[in-house]
């Protein structure tokens, strides 16, 4: 795993957004993007200098697949708080990934069973485009890695979940009031989650140390969702310095950040 710790927003939005384009093919390659995308606060710095980085002609998402993280049960997809349409808003709009290449698990329909079978078809068409190639993700409080609350199975699958009560208070802010928050969702599993070539997890503010310090120091453990990171080989995690606070190794992420070059082979 790799701990980037910034100094302030921007630096964090920056690493993260290089992150993700040096684990994508070059825009024109035969190989198609496939980016897996993470809604909440956490990434909106990101996918700002993703746009920014198109406008400079450094990146192309026109052809690009995204994948959604999840989804919830019990709003219409043209709800403005679905995760469909705030995707739409803040990254569809602001990098240029067109709506008709953008994939959200589906959280309604006329049963539980048919919910749950689109949500096994989603595990598939993740595959049946090779896989995603980076995910980008945030985590909650509570330590949760899209909507797998602390509990979920460390190999789950995407399926429908019920939203932890601390999810929903964190939420609350973009409904009218906490009982409008819906109560269950879809969300790719863990499993699901760990199949991406690259893992980039940003997380800003002291509210997000407690969460972080667990996933990245703790125990391997469902109590902590986020802690699966640890299990992927290719794991980038971009805090700020109110993040990083309550790290114990965070003189060690330093130091490696700072990366090897040839001098470092020179026998002493
Ligand atoms: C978003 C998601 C969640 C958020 C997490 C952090 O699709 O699945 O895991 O990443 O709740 O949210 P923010 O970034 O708003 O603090």
């Amino acid at each position: 795993m790799r701990v980037l710790i910034g100094s302030n927003s921007q630096q964090v939005a920056r690493i993260a957004a290089d992150n993700v384009l040096s684990a994508l093919p070059e825009p024109g390659s035969t190989v198609r993007q496939v980016l897996g995308l993470a809604t909440g606060s956490s990434p909106l710095g990101l996918y700002r200098e993703l746009g920014l980085a198109v406008s400079e002609s450094r990146a192309d998402f026109s052809h690009t697949l995204g994948f959604a993280l999840d989804e919830y049960i019990g709003i219409p997809q043209t709800h403005p708080q679905s995760y469909r349409q705030t995707l739409i808003t803040e990254v569809c709009n602001v990098i240029g990934l067109r709506p008709e290449n953008l994939f959200v698990p589906q959280g309604t329909g006329n049963s539980v069973i048919a919910v749950q079978k689109a949500a096994d078809d989603y595990d598939t068409s993740i595959a049946a485009v090779g896989g995603v190639q980076v995910q980008i993700l945030g985590i909650g409080a509570n330590g949760h890695l899209g909507f797998n609350e602390p509990g979920s199975a460390l190999r789950s699958r995407t399926r429908i979940k019920r939203l932890a009560s601390k999810t929903r208070e964190d939420n609350a802010r973009f409904f009218s009031g906490i009982n409008h928050v819906p109560t269950h969702c879809v969300t790719q599993g863990l499993g699901t989650i760990l199949e991406a070539g690259r893992l980039v997890l940003v997380a800003t503010g002291f509210g997000k140390a407690d969460a972080i310090a667990a996933a990245l120091e703790g125990p391997l453990s469902a109590s902590c969702p986020g802690s699966v990171l640890q299990l992927h080989p290719d794991a980038v995690v971009v805090l700020d310095d109110a993040a990083a606070s309550r790290l114990k190794l965070r003189e060690y992420y330093d130091d490696a950040a700072a990366g090897i070059s040839e001098e470092h082979l020179v026998v002493l």
